[in-house]
């Protein structure tokens, strides 16, 4: 998608280097950044220069390519993949990453490995735009036929940034807005801000502006009464994992929507591609939620008149914080899911009639 009239992805290898944009400083300052060795790939999804589900496993895949390149040595590659995992513990999506590559790398001879990577990267980021902008023409059925019925503004709820910031283009939640705007349905989105970090008025804001679609920053309690006062005709959310009956983990945040949803007959959806399924477990107690710095919560980072970007903190150092970064819905809350391969229910019957 674009940034001042120009197309980006959010990830690509360049001379040896891979280079991302640098999410902590949007929407004040657009910086591309150089990763050299693995160690900055991984410090990049701990501080969220990169982030979102889909986007961290393929920081996750280019990790291990540049830890080749720095040492071509299995030992020193098998660290890297642990490393890489642990970075981020709750999207799915990082661990399938790194075992696909691994899968790909096992019993490949010291010459051609460092190929190999860099060529199985290539072909995680190529399937992600793939799966994100079938997801979007998907999802576009739903808002055309919401259009159809309206014959007005169609006003979708999304939570978070699940934009193309979020994946490598187009985005899960918004892939289904930005197909929709370029047909010529006229939408507009509701953006939670998303506290702590804003990702939804840091990012998604930013990036719908950028497209121009119109959309308006609420604050994350707000939903709920515009959902009761007929101001919202869809939710549409991202997922950082979704078990196989369906219920999904997203950012903190995204239960409480859900649930004034349903009290309100509001359809709510959940935009993923199959890399964010988890098969291998059944209860969503066992799914590892991250919690974060307490900094995240006690401070705010915004710009000054003088264009400076300034922290400061907003409650008593005293105070003691919780900063959980992901809550479940469960799968009795979800309208459907939006995938690469169709909109199937929240369950297992769903997701296995869509992916054998
Ligand atoms: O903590 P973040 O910003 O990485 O959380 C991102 C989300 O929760 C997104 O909704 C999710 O990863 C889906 S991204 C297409």
């Amino acid at each position: 998608m674009k940034i001042e009239g120009k197309s980006y992805k959010t990830i690509w290898f360049k001379n040896n280097l891979v280079k991302i944009i640098d999410q902590t400083k949007l929407p004040h300052q657009f910086i591309i950044k150089d990763l050299k060795t693995v160690k900055d790939a991984i410090n990049a999804i701990k501080r969220m220069e990169v982030r979102g589900a889909p986007l961290i496993g393929a920081t996750a895949a280019y990790g291990l390519a540049l830890s080749i390149i720095e040492k071509n040595d299995l030992s020193f590659l098998k660290k890297s993949s642990e490393e890489l995992i642990a970075s981020r513990p709750t999207a799915i999506n990082l661990k399938w990453a790194v075992d696909r590559m691994m899968r790909k790398l096992s019993g490949v001879n010291n010459k051609d490995i460092l190929k190999i990577a860099l060529d199985e990267a290539k072909a995680i980021t190529e399937e992600d735009v793939k799966f994100c902008k079938n997801i979007g023409l998907n999802g576009l059925k739903l808002i055309e036929d919401i259009a159809n019925k309206k014959k007005d503004t169609v006003n979708i709820l999304t939570h978070c940034n699940a934009g193309w910031l979020a994946t490598i283009d187009w985005g899960t939640a918004t892939s289904p807005i930005y197909h929709a705007y370029q047909k010529g349905i006229k939408v507009h989105v509701w953006v939670d801000e998303t506290r702590p970090r804003n990702q939804g008025a840091n990012l998604t804001s930013y990036e719908l502006n950028e497209e121009g679609i119109s959309n308006t920053v609420i604050t994350d309690n707000a939903g709920g009464i515009l959902m009761q006062r007929g101001q919202v005709d869809m939710c549409i959310v991202g997922t950082d994992r979704t078990l196989s009956n369906g219920d999904v983990c997203n950012k903190i945040g995204t239960y409480l929507k859900a649930l004034s949803a349903k009290d309100n007959n509001v359809p709510f959806y959940v935009a993923l591609p199959s890399s964010t399924i988890d098969w291998s477990i059944k209860d969503h107690k066992q799914i590892p939620i991250e919690e974060r710095n307490s900094d995240e919560l006690s401070h705010v980072e915004g710009i000054d008149e003088n264009n400076e970007i300034k922290k400061v903190r907003i409650y008593p150092q005293k105070s003691k914080s919780l900063n959980l970064a992901f809550d479940v819905t469960p799968a009795k809350l979800v309208t459907g899911l939006i995938t690469e391969k169709g909109i199937c229910e929240a369950s297992e019957n769903g997701l296995k009639g869509l992916f054998k």
